[in-house]
């Protein structure tokens, strides 16, 4: 058959509230055009993020209700913690309340001022959670992730090259080597298998731990089976471990491909570095065996691993995206590609020519979803990256506007949905204003800056 369906039918449902256009205007103007402060039940088709946004199956649900609320040596720890050894074999498996916990254990040891630590492209929380240690986070992508239009098939890869000079000019100052799969930052790329190993391999010879960010390792393990030559007859399962095998550990958070609301967990091979790990965990998350999560999280988690890897479901998860985009394409509105695995991302630099990167494009794509249909997306671009250390203000590398698809929620008639506010917005788009900031705080000013429309 060529109709690709959602591998699902729904148990149980939860009502979105039309607005209309007029409120829309209203409740945009009354949040200073932030929609990071609209209330979700403003929010028709709420794209912000794919983090803690996806529906639980009834096996999940059922899994809850097995939750062993013990302090310490809950059946449900061991659940948890075979059901990640059997995707990622690491020794240690250390439960966290999600995955920016997990990032902060682990940089709090390896850390500290004068470090440099090299990623594809490390995610904003990563970035943080190295930078107030006082160490650099240095991304490495290869120069094909930097190009919307670029066709190719694994734009997530390391710079393999650029990882080689940077570990023979830098080693001393390395305390590990990251890799995030896929790449967030870069429209939800892939890495590809080679390219993994190939940055294990590096890391390796000079000594250092590779430590995999590995928040959506079953939709990149879909790209590999797809696209990388001779993978193609593997099963998800046998691809997701060869991904971790020559990894020392991983960072992740369950928001995303454990299919749970809340979650995450740090992996690691080296027994003195879980020992301090552990011990860090107990003053900032709690016990061991829970990791600041209850049992029943625990429990979802577990059987949220098991879904993520069945191909009918990977397969309508990134096919919806494609979908999307290639309607967008279609319809002459620039996008990333090819569609990355969680989200779709529009290049609003490209689309309104009319407004500078100053006047920050991405925002005036983001209002006008809002607007027009009532969709929440996200600018990623001047306005999340513009505002130097020093103060001054420069235009992003990209302008993008990011379309998260939560998991397992949205539907084909959504998707239509989504498409169609789009092409309603071409069709005006040149009249679209640009926006100023009014008020912005010192830092991470995307989630509270208030903004201005210009020329209204
Ligand atoms: N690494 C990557 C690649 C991520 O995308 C995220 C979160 C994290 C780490 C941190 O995990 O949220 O559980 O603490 N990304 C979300 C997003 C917030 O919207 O892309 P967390």
């Amino acid at each position: 058959m060529k109709t690709i369906i959602e591998p699902f039918r729904i148990k149980s449902v939860e009502p979105i509230r039309s607005t209309t256009r007029a409120e829309r205007q209203q409740l945009l103007a009354g949040v200073g055009y932030n929609l990071f402060h609209l209330k979700s039940d403003d929010v028709l088709i709420d794209l912000l993020t794919d983090s803690g946004t996806s529906a639980m199956s009834a096996e999940q649900w059922a899994a809850m209700m097995r939750g062993d609320e013990s302090y310490a040596g809950s059946p449900s720890f061991d659940r948890f913690e075979a059901a990640v050894k059997d995707l990622m074999n690491f020794k240690h498996i250390i439960p966290t309340h999600q995955g920016r916990a997990a990032e902060a254990i682990l940089f709090s040891i390896l850390g500290g001022d004068g470090k440099t630590i090299p990623n594809n492209t490390h995610f904003d929380t990563t970035r943080g959670n190295i930078e107030t240690t006082g160490a650099k986070a240095v991304d490495l992508l290869c120069a094909q992730g930097l190009t919307p239009s670029d066709l190719s098939p694994f734009k997530g890869n390391m710079d393999l090259n650029k990882l080689q000079a940077f570990m023979e000019e830098n080693a001393d100052k390395v305390p590990c080597v990251m890799i995030t799969v896929t790449n967030n930052a870069g429209g939800g790329q892939p890495v590809s298998l080679a390219n993994i190993k190939g940055a294990a391999k590096i890391a390796r010879d000079f000594g250092k731990p590779f430590i995999i960010d590995g928040c959506r390792f079953a939709e990149n393990a879909w790209f590999i089976k797809m696209r990388e030559k001779g993978q193609g007859e593997r099963s998800i399962p046998d691809i997701v471990r060869d991904m971790f095998a020559d990894a020392d550990g991983m960072t992740m958070s369950a928001k995303k491909d454990a299919i749970v609301n809340i979650g995450g967990w740090l992996a690691l091979n080296d027994d003195t570095l879980a020992e301090k790990a552990r011990m860090r965990l107990i003053m900032t998350e709690g016990f061991p065996t829970y990791g600041g999560l209850a049992g029943r999280d625990l429990e979802a988690i577990a059987q949220g691993l098991k879904e993520v890897v069945n191909e009918d479901y990977l397969r309508y998860r990134v096919r919806t995206n494609e979908y999307i985009v290639e309607r967008l394409d279609k319809a002459g509105i620039p996008v990333v590609k090819p569609a990355g695995g969680h989200a779709v991302f529009i290049d609003a630099r490209a689309w309104l020519t009319h407004i500078p990167p100053l006047q920050y494009p991405g925002q005036a794509v983001a209002c006008a979803l809002y607007e027009i249909g009532g969709i929440r997306a996200c600018e990623i671009g001047t306005v999340m990256f513009g505002r130097q250390p020093d103060g001054t203000e420069i235009p992003a590398q990209l302008d993008l506007v990011r379309l998260a698809m939560p998991r397992r929620v949205y539907t084909q008639a959504h998707a239509d949905y989504i498409v169609e506010v789009c092409e309603e917005i071409a069709k005006t788009s040149s009249e679209l204003s640009g926006y100023k900031i009014v008020d912005e705080p010192p830092a991470l000013r995307h989630f509270t800056a208030k903004f201005e429309v210009l020329g209204v």
